[in-house]
Order: C-alpha cells, then structure tokens, then sequence
C-alpha cells in the first residue's frame, strides 16, 4: 500500500521522497504544483492541498499513510482526516511545530495552525503522530543574500539560542515514524537540533564553512521588522520567540535519529548558498 508523501516541492518532503523510494516503499507524491516536481525514480504526482478538499480523493485512493504538512488554512484539517479514513488510510504523521508546546500556543502565530490541525486529526478517525520541530536550520539561508553581498548579517537580536534542527534528520524521523509506528507509539515527538546556538554562534559556523568570517550587526528590532518584508504580525511573531530565548541556552529535545547532524555540518553543506 502507497505512503502518500504531502507538500512534496518543500525540502523536507523532498528528502524524505528520497529516504522512502530508496527504502522500496511504493508512494505517490501531493504537491499544490504537481507540474513543477521531479521526484526520483518516476514517483507519481498528485494535486493534494490541505485547503482544497477537492482534491483529497484521488490523492488518498490506495494510501495506507500520509506524511501531512499543515497549510495556512486548517478549515479542511477534519475533511482530510474523514477522507483519509474513508480511503483506508491507517496513519497520518502530521509537520507540526513546538510551538504548539509554547505559552498561549494556539494564540501565537507561529503556532495557530499547527495547533487546530492537530486538534482536528487528534478526533479522529485516522490515528495520528505529531512531529514538533523547533527552528530548522535552514532558517539561516533568510541570511544568505546579505553575507553573500556584504560579508554581514543584520540581527535584532544576536544572542537569542536556538537549537537549529537539520531538515534531514526531521526526514529521517518522519521516514522512521511512518514505516515503523509499532515503535513510535507516542501521540507527538518534539524535535531540534543537538546544540543549543547563538546567533551569533550559527553566523561563526557559517564563517567557517565559507571559509570567510560572518560580521554580525545588532539591529534595533523595529529596524528590523520594517525591513524583513514580512507581514507585520508574523514578524512581531518571530520577534518575541527570539526575544524569549535571548542569552537562555535551550536543552535540546531525544533525538528520533541515531547520530543528529550538527549545525556545523548543515554550514559546511551549504557554504556555497553564503559564499
Ligand atoms: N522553518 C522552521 O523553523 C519551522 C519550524 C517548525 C515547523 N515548521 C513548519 O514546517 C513546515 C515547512 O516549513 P518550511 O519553512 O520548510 O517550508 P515552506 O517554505 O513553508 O514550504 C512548505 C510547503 O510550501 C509549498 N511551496 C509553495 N511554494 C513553494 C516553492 N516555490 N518551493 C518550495 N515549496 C513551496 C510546498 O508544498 P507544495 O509542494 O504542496 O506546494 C512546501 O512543502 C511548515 O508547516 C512550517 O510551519 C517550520
């Protein structure tokens, strides 16, 4: 029976279409943008989005599990999850966020969503998993334009920690968690990195992997908020969690995977995006 793998152009999706085809697994691949996915060896590619009900039918024919990443829309979280049960589908590994686990998280931007998709699977009828990520290390490349043309990055607030999690490992977690629930049995994982970092620290790494150090600038938040060309309330978003982990080392989470890739390696890999 097919895994049907969702949101399959993001970078996640992508690896773990990867981990699974080279594992055997027949899947089929849901994309908002079918057209524009390459997945290996001729995975076949569906329209699935989780706001277009529509679209959940032929998507969800012969699945037995669903890797599920909760779009901006969450009205259509109970549809699929009816959809999914009516096509036989017997687990659904939801990308959540630890968000959620914050204070007021269903209140908080970052984590709104994540929250209703999770209540809405959490009453059935599919048993679920929920992965609760931290900050992705990939985070780091929103830097990339800025140190590749002036060596600098600008930062509201240099000190705040996070514990930057290898969107590889996250891919592997899932890949585990959808092919061996029997030894997953927990209704959530939270997930991050191994080290608890800087800023300032990840913008060292960086440096090194370039082989050219990283300047870091301290900006004042407003400063920064005006010129990140994100909308104002995801900003203000972002801007208290890193506020709240300013200078507060973080303790990473029990890894899912056997050896959690490091940040170091995540710069080393993609010197090339900062060089
Ligand atoms: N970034 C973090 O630190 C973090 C932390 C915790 C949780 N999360 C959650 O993890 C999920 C993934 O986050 P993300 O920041 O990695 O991904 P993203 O950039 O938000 O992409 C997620 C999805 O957007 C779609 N998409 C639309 N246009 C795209 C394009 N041009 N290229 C690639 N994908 C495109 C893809 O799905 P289609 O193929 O269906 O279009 C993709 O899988 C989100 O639900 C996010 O809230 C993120």
């Amino acid at each position: 029976m097919t895994i049907l793998v969702t949101g399959s152009r993001g970078r996640v999706a992508r690896t773990l279409l990867g981990l699974l085809h080279a594992q055997g697994h027949p899947l089929r691949a849901g994309s908002s943008d079918p057209g524009a996915l390459d997945p290996p060896g001729g995975i076949p590619a569906v329209r699935c989005v989780l706001d277009d009900p529509g679209t959940f039918g032929p998507a969800l024919e012969g699945v037995r599990s669903v890797f599920l990443y909760a779009g901006r829309s969450t009205g259509a979280a109970t549809a699929f999850a009816e959809a999914a049960a009516a096509a036989g589908v017997r687990h659904i590994v939801l990308l959540s966020s630890s968000a959620v686990l914050e204070p007021g998280g269903a209140d908080n931007l970052l984590a709104g969503h994540h929250a209703a998709v999770e209540a809405a699977l959490s009453r059935g009828p599919v048993p679920a998993t929920f992965l609760r990520p931290g900050d992705f290390a990939g985070n780091a490349l929103r830097w990339a334009r800025s140190i590749a043309a002036t060596d600098t990055v600008r930062l509201p607030y240099p000190e705040a920690h996070t514990l930057p999690l290898h969107e590889d490992d996250l891919a592997e977690a899932a890949a585990a968690v959808l092919t061996a629930p029997e030894g997953h049995p927990a209704p959530a994982y939270t997930l991050s990195g191994p080290q608890s970092l800087t800023f300032r620290e990840q913008a060292d790494l960086i440096g090194e992997g370039r082989g050219r150090p990283v300047r870091v600038e301290t900006v004042d938040p407003a400063e920064w908020k005006a010129a990140s060309g994100i909308p104002a309330p995801y900003a203000d978003a972002l801007l208290d969690h890193w506020r709240a982990h300013d200078g507060t080392p973080l303790t990473p989470a029990a890894p899912l995977v056997d050896h959690p890739r490091t940040f170091s390696l995540w710069a080393a890999a993609n010197a090339a995006s900062f060089a």
